[in-house]
């Protein structure tokens, strides 16, 4: 089969603002048997993606799509949420046409090995992504949902990957009770998984109350949200009351933040969830920081327990009425901005790895 364009969107990954688009050589795509190859549709790029790149070796990101043409231990691929459509297939059970969403990598083609197919999903049953975290190796066949609408495809793929987690940390939290805190601190609250817990804790009357903090620059925007108690700027953190039980949960990786904080609340922070590395430009010292009551929270390693807990279908209820809820509150913000193609990704890519892209702008990719 002639493939007319295939590129991939390469970083380098111990200084991923440097990046290239590379030819995808024919020889990577040549299907065998059980193989099927997707062209990529759409796909959302946020700084959740430039966390896969700085969390890149430890979280072991980027394995999932090695780079072509390329020296491997030098240069990577970033991984994305989005859909895409099988062009061609080896396998009897994935057809040319099916439409698929999931995991994948900023490029025009991928090829893939369908395993433990059902009408509704498959895995990428790829060795080199055998003992990667599961979840980032499911694809939903989405032709096959009853209820699958293309006008939402947008939607999907930015915010599911994001409020998936900001459900987890609410879900989480609420599970340990809150750690005995009667305030929750949220770090990056401008983020959209921060937005997203937000919105749980708000709609949850057992909640303790919120305080976001964000950059000056992004203070009205969060505030006009009206989902958190209380919203500050980063520079206003000695107006917060240390006598209350605390817990912080922290998208913005800034230890100098979070040192100052427990610092100031002492035996009153309870516990630190380390979700997210959004200002990862900043210095990080762990001097100061109460390790004992500090963990990284990892949202693939919670909705694993809780498929186990619940069952995959019971999951997916509960699941999808908060994100349902969730999208539909983000619509009454949120502008969408449409990239044409990976080149002008490339244009767009400084913005979002320096934080400057306006918080209210949701950024996707058109292939
Ligand atoms: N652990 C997990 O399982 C998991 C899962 C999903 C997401 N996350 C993490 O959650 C974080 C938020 O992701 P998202 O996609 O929701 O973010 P997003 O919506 O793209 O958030 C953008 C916001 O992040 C802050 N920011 C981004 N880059 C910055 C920079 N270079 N310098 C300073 N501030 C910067 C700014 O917020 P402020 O001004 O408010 O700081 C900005 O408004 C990411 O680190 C992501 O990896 C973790």
């Amino acid at each position: 089969m002639k493939i007319p364009e295939k590129n991939q969107f390469q970083v380098i990954k111990s200084n991923f603002t440097k990046i290239k688009i590379q030819t995808i050589p024919d020889k990577n795509l040549t299907l065998l048997e059980g193989e099927i190859l997707v062209q990529v549709d759409l796909f959302s790029f946020t700084s959740n993606n430039i966390t896969y790149a700085v969390s890149g070796n430890i979280i072991r990101y980027w394995e999932f799509f090695p780079a072509v043409k390329e020296n491997i231990e030098e240069w990577g691929v970033i991984p994305v949420w989005g859909f895409a459509d099988v062009v061609d297939s080896k396998t009897e059970e994935i057809p040319v046409g099916d439409r698929i969403f999931g995991y994948f990598p900023p490029a025009t083609h991928l090829k893939m090995k369908a395993d433990r197919i059902t009408e509704k999903k498959f895995i990428d049953g790829s060795e080199h992504r055998s003992t990667l975290p599961s979840t980032y190796n499911l694809y939903k066949r989405v032709l096959s949902e009853p209820n699958y609408d293309r006008s939402f495809d947008r939607d999907r793929a930015l915010l599911y990957p994001l409020y998936i987690t900001s459900f987890s940390l609410w879900d989480s939290l609420k599970e340990h009770n809150w750690y005995g805190a009667t305030q929750i601190i949220i770090l990056s609250a401008s983020s959209k998984t921060s937005i997203g817990l937000a919105y749980a804790l708000h709609q949850d009357e057992s909640s303790p109350k919120t305080l976001g903090v964000t950059s000056g620059r992004n203070l009205r925007a969060v505030k006009q949200l009206n989902f958190y108690d209380t919203s500050l700027a980063y520079d206003q953190l000695n107006s917060i009351d240390n006598n209350l039980p605390t817990v912080i949960v922290d998208m913005s990786g800034n230890n100098e933040i979070l040192v100052d904080l427990h610092k100031a609340l002492g035996d009153q922070m309870k516990f630190t969830l380390k979700v997210g590395l959004t200002h990862w430009e900043e210095s990080n010292p762990n001097e100061g920081i109460i390790r004992e009551r500090s963990k990284f929270f990892f949202a693939p390693s919670h909705i694993e327990k809780r498929i186990k807990d619940w069952g995959a279908s019971e999951f997916d209820n509960k699941t999808s009425r908060f994100l349902l809820d969730a999208t539909a509150k983000t619509k009454k913000w949120l502008n969408y901005k449409d990239l044409d193609g990976l080149e002008e990704l490339k244009t767009q890519y400084p913005v979002v790895c320096s934080g400057s892209l306006p918080a209210d702008i949701g950024l996707i990719v058109k292939m």
